[in-house]
């Protein structure tokens, strides 16, 4: 069958997802699961139609250049397309979708998990016992910071941001949020809108970053917005780590001002931050905000409805460019 479409998927997808791309696509994949290298991604995309890529293969601009006519749709395994130049793509023709809602409730779990793993000193309890350092305990030990009832900020109340919050109102939490428009009162449900980033952090207990990496929003969590928080106040990332200034937040918290962070992004991947890794009120995990095996599932085959939907000649549903 020569005239199946021929599709790159760079990275171990699952089983199910890779069984439904070969019914449809002549596939090649990259078995031993490396990220490509620049050249050798360009090299892998020369006799393709499509690429199905994950937010580890980067698509800068002089990559899109390289790339041939025939390939015609970046369909990403992703929500987030910061790895992708959407004006280069879209200067060359190349459709470019992603995958949104289907990992909202997986990467929400996550963020509750970096939230209560800050408050409640998660990472160096476990590693208090796990070392055999655990010899002590009274009423003062390992006492952390109690979310119920306190004051959850949503930063970006997109999907995963409001699937996020709904997990928070079972801690009792009072949402708060800031976005590019107020949502409808059916989505808000009683969360309170600040039209201002500042307004928003003025009032976060705990503050929750949800929002995409662009020109405006990186860099934005820094010192200068980390000092708005209130005192002892609570960072969660679980979006993309260009958002966070990672020197401001050692800084804020080392001196104590911020009580801990709950991180699962970093400005370096993989690999993260030694000096955070450093530092006890920290709470880290490796980017893995939708590994679980239902969501990676459901993203394999969103990114396979946007392949059939262009290759069948309709319109991908999550079409970016
Ligand atoms: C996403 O989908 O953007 C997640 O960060 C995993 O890539």
């Amino acid at each position: 069958m020569t005239d199946r479409p021929v599709v790159l998927i760079p990275r171990k997808l699952t089983a199910a997802v890779l069984e439904r791309a070969n019914e449809n696509y002549n596939v090649i994949v990259n078995d031993d699961d490396h990220v490509f290298p620049r050249e050798e991604l360009i090299a892998a995309c020369q006799n393709v139609d499509a690429v199905l890529p994950c937010h580890s293969e980067h698509f800068s601009a002089d990559v899109i250049a390289a790339l041939p006519d025939r390939l015609k749709i970046i369909a990403n395994h992703s929500v987030g397309v910061d790895h992708v130049d959407l004006d280069a793509a879209k200067a060359r023709g190349i459709v470019v979708t992603n995958t949104p809602d289907v990992l909202s409730d997986a990467t929400a779990e996550i963020a509750i998990l970096c939230m209560l793993g800050a408050a409640r000193r998660g990472s160096e309890g476990d590693r208090m016992v796990r070392d055999g350092r655990w010899n002590f305990w009274s009423p003062a030990f390992m006492v952390g910071r109690q979310v119920t009832g306190r004051r959850f900020g949503v930063l970006g109340m997109g999907r995963v941001g409001q699937v996020t919050a709904d997990r928070a109102r079972g801690f009792g939490m009072e949402v708060h949020y800031h976005n590019r428009s107020r949502l409808s009162p059916d989505k808000e449900k009683g969360a309170i809108f600040h039209d201002s980033v500042e307004s928003l952090l003025a009032v976060s207990d705990v503050l929750s970053l949800h929002c995409p990496t662009t020109p405006d929003t990186i860099g934005m969590i820094n010192a200068d917005t980390l000092a708005i928080l209130p005192d002892r106040a609570i960072l969660v990332n679980t979006a993309r780590g260009a958002l966070v200034d990672e020197d401001a937040l050692i800084a804020a918290l080392k001196s104590g001002r911020l009580f801990a962070a709950g991180l699962d992004v970093f400005r370096t991947e993989p690999g993260g931050n030694p000096e955070l890794a450093s530092l006890e009120n920290v709470f880290m995990l490796p980017h893995i905000g939708s590994a679980t095996f239902e969501t990676r599932d459901a993203m394999g085959f969103r990114a396979l409805d946007n392949l059939d939907a262009f290759f069948s000649g309709g319109a991908p549903i999550d079409r970016l460019v």
